[in-house]
């Protein structure tokens, strides 16, 4: 496997664990942008470049699952411009991936209420996810139009509307049922979450899903992010005790 560039060959994944799920918080594309006086919007550019080659890497060393954070709930509250172009990234990124699927091999799903995406988008994103339904092996998960506390909130009205319909009694809900509610229902949990940029918050990110996540902060911001900022963190986390409540 050839990684990190033309220089060195090593097979990383012999040489050390890679969490099973990996969650990444993309912030930081627009002060990376305005630091080298460009619109905000190429900030988010650059940003969908870097996914894209981060998904690429993580299928490559092992890790089964990326859930990336690109759009939240609260993001509507940007400026129409900004809104429209990230909704405009989206679009290219899933049109190249339906071009390019076959050779790729990354199954992707979405987590979030897609309904307020324009219906070309929500064409494409329903497209993407059922071609790749078939292959095995790494999947990404693309955040759009979700909050960690709407999803809860989705999942506990989803619940209560079965028990009125008589399909489910208020006993027989516990942690486990209610996780397959979420839009993360049938993903392991995430094992290291990752927030670039500096910033030390959660910002509505997989509230119900991270009770045992382990994070990881850096200063980086999401348009330098590299493999190598990638390795460190998986480092970081490979020296973690997890411990999930116990001794
Ligand atoms: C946060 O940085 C980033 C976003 C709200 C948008 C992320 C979107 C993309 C990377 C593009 C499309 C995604 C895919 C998966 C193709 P920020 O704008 O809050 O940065 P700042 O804190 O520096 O202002």
């Amino acid at each position: 496997m050839r990684l990190f560039g033309k220089k060195k060959e090593v097979s990383l994944q012999a040489d050390r664990p890679v969490p099973r799920h990996i969650a990444i918080v993309m912030d930081g594309n627009g002060r990376w942008a305005t630091k080298r006086g460009l619109p905000r919007t190429a900030g988010h550019a650059a940003g969908s470049e870097v996914f894209r080659n981060i998904a690429t890497y993580c299928r490559d060393i092992g890790v089964e699952y990326l859930t990336v954070y690109a759009f939240s709930t609260e993001n509507w509250k940007r400026s129409e411009e900004e809104v429209s172009a990230i909704m405009g990234l989206l679009k290219k990124y899933l049109f190249e991936a339906l071009e390019k699927m076959e050779k790729d091999r990354i199954k992707l799903e979405f987590f979030g209420d897609l309904s307020r995406l324009s219906p070309e988008l929500q064409e494409l994103a329903e497209k993407t996810k059922q071609i790749s339904k078939k292959y095995e092996g790494f999947q990404a998960n693309i955040c759009l139009n979700y909050g960690g506390r709407d999803e809860i909130v989705r999942a506990a009205r989803a619940f209560a509307a079965q028990c009125t319909a008589g399909a489910a009694k208020p006993e027989e809900l516990d942690e486990e049922a209610f996780g397959k509610m979420l839009y993360s229902g049938s993903v392991p949990d995430p094992d290291l979450i990752i927030r670039p940029s500096g910033e030390q918050r959660i910002s509505n990110f997989l509230l119900w899903q991270s009770a045992y996540a382990e994070y990881y902060f850096t200063d980086v911001l999401w348009p330098d992010y590299t493999p190598e900022e990638l390795e460190k963190a998986i480092s970081a986390f490979n020296q973690r005790n997890r411990r999930f409540g116990g001794v």
